[in-house]
């Protein structure tokens, strides 16, 4: 059956450009699969007309969005945000991999998987692309949990064959078959996806690196997730084992690791070289600034981004990332474009931040027309922002004399009190 919501209504249009209807209705209704999309949308005195047969729910202050996307996130390391160390490799070595290594037991991930899906929910985000463990327990746990809860969801299983403690370190052969057999097991079951994912060069030999790019080849609708350039120390480590890549880089692509669907994390010490790369192979960075700061990483340059024209959008990184709110990562994104002073050309407008981290979120991903937006055709998941939901909020956003001011108000001091529902489309998947 259809159904219409009225309230304030953002969208994008294909270029990212913002849309927005103060007076809007959603209309949505039955998809072949079972869930929701959108059929229609727009001003609300030109959109009822079309749909008198649809009830419609009204929120008046209220604001329809998409759900965002994260797309870089570990679920596994939902207890560990916040864990200081002085930089990637020894916060890996002392938090990480100890941590990980309890994923081994399925009631465990499963606690995990649960909690860490419904903070997402909480926070608008309504699409990850998630790093389980090396167990395949772990990646089992998740999607069973993102299944229940009809979720459009991409993970998979952590390939670490050396430079691992034991515990989380995996057997080149046997991960392998483990990850064909979750693609078979997983990928394509209604809105689950499944990722190829060696957690990044050190910890994987050049076998199981070349079996992922294999897996890579012969399951060309998966997506690949790993990390790249992140840490000064990662880079240099990097060229020691790897002397004859050009670049950090380029070891992925010397297993055949670059593709459209693609998605790098970090992406931080580029060179022009590295940027052109990722454009031409439509490979995707995963933009994760808290994490960024909080690990003391760097900066990733936008301007870098923008002027020679790759896919990146935004994304939390917990657990070294310190939020799940899309509001803190946007507003973290902001701070990182400001470094060394904004660039000329550089585009960091607030509605920009915020097509980061949905519609440039879904193209990145090749899912643009599914996630991300709220055109017709999309998938009918949204949130509804309360832009009174505290004094400040309700007393700034009430001053905003432009859509920019508005949404900038709302990434300044928004988190999840700013989020008052998140509606998904409600696919009903077969058990
Ligand atoms: N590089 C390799 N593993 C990780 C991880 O778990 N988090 C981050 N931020 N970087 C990594
Ligand atoms: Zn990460």
């Amino acid at each position: 059956m259809k159904k219409a919501y009225r309230a304030s209504l953002l969208r994008f249009d294909a270029a990212g450009q913002p849309l927005y209807d103060e007076d809007g209705l959603l209309v949505v209704g039955p998809d072949p699969d079972g869930g929701q999309r959108v059929i229609d949308a727009g001003p609300f005195a030109a959109v009822a007309s079309r749909h008198a047969d649809a009830p419609v729910t009204h929120w008046p202050g209220r604001i329809i969005a998409p759900g965002f996307i994260d797309m870089h996130v570990h679920f596994p390391q939902t207890d560990i945000i916040g864990a200081p160390a002085e930089g990637l490799l020894p916060w890996l070595e002392n938090y990480t991999f100890p941590t990980e290594s309890r994923f081994a037991e399925p009631a465990h991930a499963a606690e995990v998987a649960g909690f860490f899906l419904d903070e997402l929910l909480r926070n608008g985000v309504t699409t990850a692309l998630v790093f389980a463990t090396s167990h395949p327990a772990s990646v089992d746990a998740f999607f069973e949990a993102a299944r229940g809860r009809a979720l459009r969801m991409i993970a998979g299983k952590v390939l670490q064959d050396r430079h691992s403690p034991d515990g989380v370190r995996d057997d080149t052969e046997q991960s392998l078959i483990d990850t064909e057999a979750l693609i078979r097991r997983w990928h394509g079951i209604g809105r689950l996806g499944y990722a190829i994912t060696p957690r990044f060069a050190p910890t994987s030999t050049d076998a199981q690196l070349r079996g992922a790019g294999e897996l890579a080849a012969r399951y060309g609708d998966t997506w690949i997730h790993t990390h790249v350039a992140e840490n000064k120390d990662e880079v240099r480590w990097v060229r020691e084992l790897f002397p004859a890549a050009r670049s950090y880089l380029d070891v992925y692509v010397g297993f055949g690791l670059m593709r459209r669907r693609a998605v790098y994390a970090h992406c931080i010490h580029f060179d022009d070289a590295d940027r052109q790369l990722m454009r031409e192979t439509g490979a995707a960075a995963a933009v994760s600034p808290t994490s960024n700061l909080f690990l003391g990483s760097g900066f990733f340059d936008f301007e870098g981004a923008q002027r020679v024209g790759y896919h990146h959008a935004l994304a939390s990184d917990v657990g070294g990332g310190t939020s799940f709110s899309p509001f803190h990562t946007m507003m973290a994104a902001y701070y990182v474009g400001r470094e060394g002073q904004t660039k000329p050309g550089l585009s960091l407008a607030p509605s920009q931040l915020w097509w980061r981290h949905t519609g440039a979120a879904a193209q990145a991903l090749g899912l643009e027309g599914v996630v991300g937006n709220l055109q017709p055709g999309c998938e009918a998941d949204f949130v509804v922002l309360n832009p009174q939901a505290t004094p400040l909020l309700a007393r700034k956003t009430a001053r905003a004399q432009s859509l920019e001011e508005l949404l900038f108000a709302m990434i300044v001091l928004g988190d999840d009190r700013l989020i008052e529902r998140t509606v998904v489309s409600q696919a009903l998947l077969p058990a």
